[in-house]
C-alpha cells in the first residue's frame, strides 16, 4: 500500500483549495530538512537516458510540475525532492493579486479533473523575485509571466515588461502566460498584433528563453498564427497547452458545471492533439501538458513531439509518486519501443 492510498480520502474530505494549501505547507516545512533528503532517496530516479536538453537548459528527467502548483515559488526544492526535473512556478502579476472568491477550485473526481478559477492569485513579482534568487534549486525553474488584472491590452506589454524584470534573476526560462482563462481581458492578447508587442518588449529586456503558453480554445489558424510569431520573433519554445472552458460530453462529475478552466484526464487527448499541431509547425521544443497522469501518457506526448511533460492535476489524483512512476515506466517504454533515449523518442509519431 501506498501512503498517497491513505493520505487521499483525508485531503478528498477536504475542500481542493484547502487540501492543496494543506499539502503545500507540509511540503514547505519539510524542504530542507531529512525528510525531503529521505523523498530524493525515494523518488529520484537517475539514468542518463531520461536526460533533455531544451533551450539551452539541462533537465535530468524530462517531468516537470506545471504552473500554478507553486505560484510564489515556495516549494522548488521540495518538488526536487519528489523527482521531477524542472518546475514552472507563479503565474506571477507585476503586483501582487487575490484572485477571484472562493470557492474557486473543484475536483471532478468521477472525471478525473478539476476546474478552477482562481485568477491568478500570487505574491506579486518582487517577492517571488526576491525568494527565487535567495533559492538555490537543483534543478531548471521556469517563471510563469501573466497579465495584471486591470492592465488593459495596450498597457500590457510594459505590464509584462515589469514583471519580468523583478524575476529575472532567479528564473531559468520565462513563460508568457497569454491564456489564462480565469482573468480579465486575456482573450484579447491573442492575436497577432498584441502578441508581436508583447514578445518584442519582453525581448528588449533580455528575456530569454522565452516560451509561450497556448490556450487549447484558441481556433487552429490563431494558434498557427501565433507560431508564425515563433519562428519570427525567434521565441524558444511552446507550452501546449493551458485549461479550456469547454465542457466536454460525457462528464459525470456533478462539478462539471462551475466556471473556469478545465484540466486533468479530460483535456489529455486535445492537449496531445494540440501538441502535435504545434510540432509539426514549429522546431523549437514544446512543453506538453494537460491530463498527464502516468508514463503512458507522458510517452504519448513525447512521441507527439513534445520534449519536456508537466502536470498539475495529475499529482492531485496520483499523489507524491507520479514523478518517479513515470521516469520509471518512461525507461521500460524507451526500452520495449527500442529508443536509446527520451530525446530518440521525441516527435516519432509527427
Ligand atoms: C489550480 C490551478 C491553477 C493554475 N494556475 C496556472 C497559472 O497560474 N498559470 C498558468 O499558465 N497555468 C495555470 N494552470 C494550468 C496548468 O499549468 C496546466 O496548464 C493545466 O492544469 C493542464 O495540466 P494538467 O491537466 O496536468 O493539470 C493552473 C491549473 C490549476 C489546476
Amino acid at each position: 500500500m501506498r501512503l498517497y492510498d491513505i493520505a487521499k480520502p483525508v485531503l478528498f474530505s477536504l475542500p481542493a483549495e484547502t487540501a492543496h494549501s494543506a499539502v503545500h505547507g507540509l511540503l514547505e516545512t519539510a524542504q530542507g530538512t531529512p525528510v525531503t533528503t529521505a523523498m530524493a532517496r525515494r523518488y529520484t530516479v537517475s539514468d542518463d537516458r531520461l536526460a533533455v536538453s531544451a533551450f539551452g537548459q539541462s533537465f535530468d528527467n524530462p517531468v516537470g510540475v506545471a504552473a500554478g502548483f507553486d505560484k510564489n515559488a515556495t516549494i522548488p526544492n521540495a518538488l526536487a525532492s519528489m523527482g521531477f526535473g524542472f518546475v514552472e512556478v507563479g503565474g506571477v502579476t507585476a503586483e501582487p493579486q487575490t484572485g477571484n472568491a472562493r470557492p474557486r477550485m473543484f475536483r471532478l473526481r468521477e472525471d478525473g479533473g478539476l476546474i478552477n478559477r482562481m485568477g491568478l492569485n500570487n505574491e506579486g513579482a518582487a517577492a517571488v523575485g526576491e525568494r527565487l534568487a535567495a533559492t538555490d534549486v537543483p534543478f531548471p525553474v521556469g517563471v510563469n509571466i501573466a497579465k495584471s488584472e486591470h492592465v488593459g491590452t495596450d498597457a500590457a506589454p510594459a505590464d509584462y515588461r515589469e514583471t519580468y524584470e523583478q524575476v529575472a534573476e532567479g528564473g531559468d526560462f520565462f513563460v508568457v502566460n497569454v491564456s489564462c482563462p480565469n482573468s480579465q481581458g486575456f482573450e484579447e492578447l491573442q492575436n497577432r498584433a498584441a502578441l508581436t508587442a508583447i514578445f518584442e518588449e519582453l525581448r528588449d529586456a533580455g528575456a530569454s528563453p522565452l516560451l509561450v503558453k497556448l490556450s487549447p480554445d484558441l481556433p487552429d489558424p490563431a494558434v498557427e498564427d501565433t507560431l508564425e510569431l515563433v519562428t519570427e520573433l525567434d521565441l524558444d519554445g511552446v507550452v501546449a497547452t493551458n485549461t479550456t472552458t469547454d465542457r466536454p460530453e460525457g462528464l459525470r462529475s456533478p462539478n462539471a458545471s462551475e466556471a473556469g478552466g478545465l484540466s486533468g484526464k479530460p483535456i489529455e487527448d486535445r492537449a496531445t492533439r494540440m501538441v502535435r499541431f504545434v510540432a509539426e509547425r514549429v522546431d523549437v521544443p514544446v512543453i506538453g501538458v494537460g491530463g498527464v497522469s502516468s508514463a503512458e501518457g507522458a510517452y504519448r506526448k513525447i512521441r507527439a513531439g513534445a520534449s519536456l511533460v508537466q502536470l498539475y492535476t495529475g499529482l492531485v489524483y496520483e499523489g507524491p509518486s507520479l514523478a518517479r512512476d513515470s521516469n520509471e515506466g518512461l525507461l521500460e517504454l524507451l526500452e520495449r519501443d527500442g529508443f536509446d533515449s527520451v530525446e530518440d523518442a521525441v516527435g516519432v509519431d509527427l
